[in-house]
């Protein structure tokens, strides 16, 4: 098969955009501040960790010329650590609507990377969520949501009339209702939903779940998805499927219209890697002290090489709002070294 994306995607900047985006991350920061109640932050966003856990990422053979890309060029394994979230800022029950995410750090990568400061670290992060675009065209509306959610679900529907307008509400709403519910982290696929760059070329990644065995009916307790997983891991191993879907033009796979789907017969996934997390009891002294580490890290999609530099105004704001976070619940530095990390 030729497999090859087109090499003429383009990111179209505001000229105000990076003050917007400061006053965004300024007020994700004070939310994140009123979540904690007093106490330590947790993340703006993401604040519920379900499981930490470490794995592989097990780059394929033979992948065509196109695909052999930055961390997919060669054929190995890297180390990665992974960690399974909700989207909220706060902690809430598993049965509570919520978007689902999973984020991903490969340690040990070569090459320079993105954020200022941090150049010379040794990770690449990949962070994605259940579906694979958001129901938000930009980050405007992504943070007129969050702002509206944030006064309760009472509120939710008068605020966003307010700032979006009715029919963009609407169509949000109806879009946010026929998300998927989740039972099982490990039978849901999961979507960067946003594009980045893939060398020469753009392009959206997934996390498709191998041979998982369906979910059984969810326990209803508040931590359901984690007490599943675990569960899960307990007993064996986990893979999926890690694909990348290329960019073909503007008008089928847009950069900046965060909410336009990238239709898969135009722009068909191909596999990558294979994900693996391995048998673990993350029940043990060791797995709760290395989900306690996990915790701490920062995921950031711009933790990356220049080869796999997100693309987009969604991406561009998240450039802001995550360091800001970050600072805020002073998060753990980039890890250099998986094993001596995990041995403590
Ligand atoms: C499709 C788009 C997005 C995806 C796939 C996504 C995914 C994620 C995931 C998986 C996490 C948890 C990371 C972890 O486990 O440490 C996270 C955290 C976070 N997200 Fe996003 N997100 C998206 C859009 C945004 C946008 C537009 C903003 C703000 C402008 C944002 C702000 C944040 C913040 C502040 C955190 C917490 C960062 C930290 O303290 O570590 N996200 N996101």
């Amino acid at each position: 098969m030729n497999i090859s994306g087109a090499t003429d995607w383009k990111e179209t900047l505001a000229p105000d955009e990076v003050e917007r985006f400061e006053r965004y991350a300024s007020e994700l920061r004070e939310l994140q501040r009123r979540n904690a109640r007093g106490g330590p932050p947790s993340r703006a966003l993401h604040a519920k960790g379900h499981v930490g856990a470490t794995g592989e990422l097990i780059v394929s053979k033979d992948l065509p010329e196109a695909l052999r890309v930055a961390v997919f060029a060669e054929p190995r394994s890297w180390p990665v650590f992974v960690r399974f979230s909700n989207g909220s800022g706060r902690h809430q029950h598993d049965r509570t609507a919520d978007v689902r995410g999973v984020a991903l750090k490969l340690v040990g990568v070569p090459g320079r990377k993105l954020i200022p400061g941090l150049e010379d670290k040794r990770t690449q992060d990949f962070l994605l969520i259940q579906e694979p675009t958001t129901p938000f065209r930009t980050p405007d509306e992504f943070v007129a949501f969050v702002r509206a959610a944030a006064k309760g679900p009472g509120l939710l529907v008068p605020r966003l009339f307010g700032s979006l307008g009715f029919g963009r509400t609407l169509g949000l709403l109806k879009k946010l209702a026929s998300m998927p519910k989740v039972t099982s982290l490990a039978t849901t696929p999961f979507y960067t939903a946003l594009p980045l760059r893939f060398g020469a070329t753009a392009a959206k990644l997934a996390l498709f779940p191998v041979d998982a065995t369906p979910a059984g009916v969810a326990s209803g307790a508040p931590g359901a998805l984690r007490e599943e997983l675990v569960s899960r891991l307990r007993t064996g191993p986990l893979t999926w499927s890690f694909r990348a879907q290329l960019f073909v033009d503007e008008r089928t796979t847009p950069i900046e219209d965060a909410s336009a789907p990238w239709p898969e017969d135009r722009a068909p996934f191909h596999e990558l890697a294979r994900l693996v997390l391995p048998q673990q009891d993350l029940t043990s002294a060791s797995g709760a002290k290395l989900e306690e580490q996990i915790e701490r890290m920062s995921f950031d999609p711009w933790h990356a090489v220049e080869e796999l530099r997100p693309l987009g105004a969604m991406m561009r704001a998240r450039a802001i709002a995550y360091r800001e976070s970050v600072l805020e619940r002073q998060a753990a530095p980039e890890p250099e070294d998986m094993v001596k990390l995990a041995a403590g």
